[in-house]
């Protein structure tokens, strides 16, 4: 049976989502400086930009590959998907254009009512009203022997760590400061407890943080 898994990129302060976008720069420039490391590996330039040869190799890209290793199935929050953002709107299919880098089946914890959504390259999205353990289940069931990645927003992933179903938790600690946004950590005291904590440094600045039973 395939694992439960999260990975996410933090600030030294352990936010995990930013507050500085604004009409004329949606996206802000201290996503841009979380995401930096991540979006500069050679594994995300190929998967998710479809670039060749192009971007680092080392640590960090040896956690963004793994990030892809290995994944039958998905869950995550409407936010992610981009509901939030675009509501009520049938004709918004995700951040990620006609072919998302998924390849397996997602399902989007939604309490908006939308039907279910083929794309090319093997990603279908389901949307859901469920509680997170009938998502997940229903994303094992697909996965079969492989993994399940809740794979963000950062409210579903909080939810699932704090229900203890997650099997792995990878935090790419980046060093900047956000200040304030979502804390991954909140209210998740000793969450420590029951999994075996490993770290590595890499020349980047990022430390790479996994929890794992
Ligand atoms: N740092 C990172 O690596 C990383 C990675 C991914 C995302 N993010 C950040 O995460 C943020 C987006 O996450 P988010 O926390 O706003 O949203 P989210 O976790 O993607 O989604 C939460 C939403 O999912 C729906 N939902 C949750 N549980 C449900 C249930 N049991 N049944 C039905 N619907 C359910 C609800 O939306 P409705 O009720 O509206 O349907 C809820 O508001 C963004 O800021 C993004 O940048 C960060």
């Amino acid at each position: 049976m395939g694992k439960v898994r999260v990975d996410l990129n933090i600030s030294l302060d352990g936010y995990a989502t930013t507050t500085d976008q604004t009409p004329e720069d949606p996206i802000g420039q201290d996503w841009n400086r979380l995401t930096a490391t991540y979006v500069g590996t050679r594994t995300f330039r190929e998967r998710v930009l479809g670039q060749t040869g192009k971007g680092t190799t080392g640590l960090d890209n040896d956690y963004a590959a793994e990030y892809f290793e290995n994944v039958g199935a998905e869950v995550m929050g409407a936010g992610m998907f981009g509901l939030h953002d675009h509501p009520n709107d049938p004709d918004w299919q995700g951040w990620w254009g006609d072919t998302p880098p998924f390849g397996f089946p997602v399902y989007v914890l939604t309490h908006e009512d939308r039907p279910t959504l083929k794309m090319e390259g093997g990603t279908t999205f389901h949307f859901v009203q469920s509680s997170i353990e009938d998502a997940l289940e229903r994303a094992k069931e697909d996965a079969g022997d492989l993994d399940v990645r809740v794979g963000g927003g950062v409210s579903l992933v909080r939810s699932y760590l704090a229900a203890g179903l997650v099997d792995r938790l990878h935090v790419a600690v980046v060093p900047i400061l956000l200040g304030r946004g979502q804390n991954l950590w909140a209210d998740l005291r000793e969450f420590e407890r029951g999994y075996k904590v490993t770290t590595e440094a890499a020349p980047s600045g990022v430390v790479h943080v996994t929890f794992a039973r």
